[in-house]
């Protein structure tokens, strides 16, 4: 299993959360059976069916960028990040999967965890992130408002009837 350390939070940010003491935030680039098989279980937890198994994960560990957010040393997988190429747009990136653990969401951690990586995705050289949203999915869409997400467009039936999602975009400066 390898694990690329790319960036500690702030520690004031963790100093409220009971039972954790740090942080950091890694790009997967190997991995292990148990490994996987948590990230797998991570998102189901957060996701449901919805959530990548092993024969999405596995590609995207080797081919795009996957990051998790976890304890130095520990084992919890508190966060979790999956990053694609944009075919058509060489500079652009598409964020597919993003998630903070459900007992740790509402402690900034979803802010800072993305900013984090958006830092790491524009120093290698991309220009633009994009990401689809589900419209009623509140927190998420505050969050990505918040970061400087705008949105372009509803695209209307996304993933199927009623599954109408806004079209996010934010231009790295
Ligand atoms: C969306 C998600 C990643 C946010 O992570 P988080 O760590 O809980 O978010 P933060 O605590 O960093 O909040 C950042 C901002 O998001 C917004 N936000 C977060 N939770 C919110 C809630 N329950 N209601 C409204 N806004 C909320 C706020 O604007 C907040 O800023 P503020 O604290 O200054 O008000 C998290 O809720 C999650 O994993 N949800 C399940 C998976 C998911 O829906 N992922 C998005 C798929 S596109």
């Amino acid at each position: 299993m390898q694990l690329d350390k790319v960036k500690s939070l702030p520690k004031k940010v963790i100093n409220n959360i009971e039972g954790i003491d740090g942080l950091t935030v890694y790009l997967v680039q190997d991995y292990n059976n148990s490994f996987l098989r948590r990230l797998v279980d991570f998102g189901e937890k957060v996701f449901g069916e919805l959530g990548m198994d092993q024969w999405g994960l596995v590609p995207q560990i080797r081919h795009g960028n996957v990051y998790v957010l976890k304890e130095e040393n520990k084992k919890t997988i508190s966060g979790l990040a999956i990053l694609m190429r944009d075919w058509e747009d060489s500079e652009k990136v598409y964020l597919f999967d993003y998630a903070i653990a459900d007992d740790l969401q509402g402690n900034r951690l979803g802010y800072y965890f993305l900013n984090i990586i958006i830092n790491n995705i524009e120093e290698q050289g991309f220009k633009r992130m994009s990401l689809t949203v589900d419209i009623e999915n509140e927190p998420a869409v505050r969050l990505y408002e918040k970061i400087g997400f705008r949105i372009l467009e509803t695209s209307v039936d996304e993933y199927g009837k009623s599954h109408d999602r806004y079209i996010m975009l934010l231009e790295f400066n």
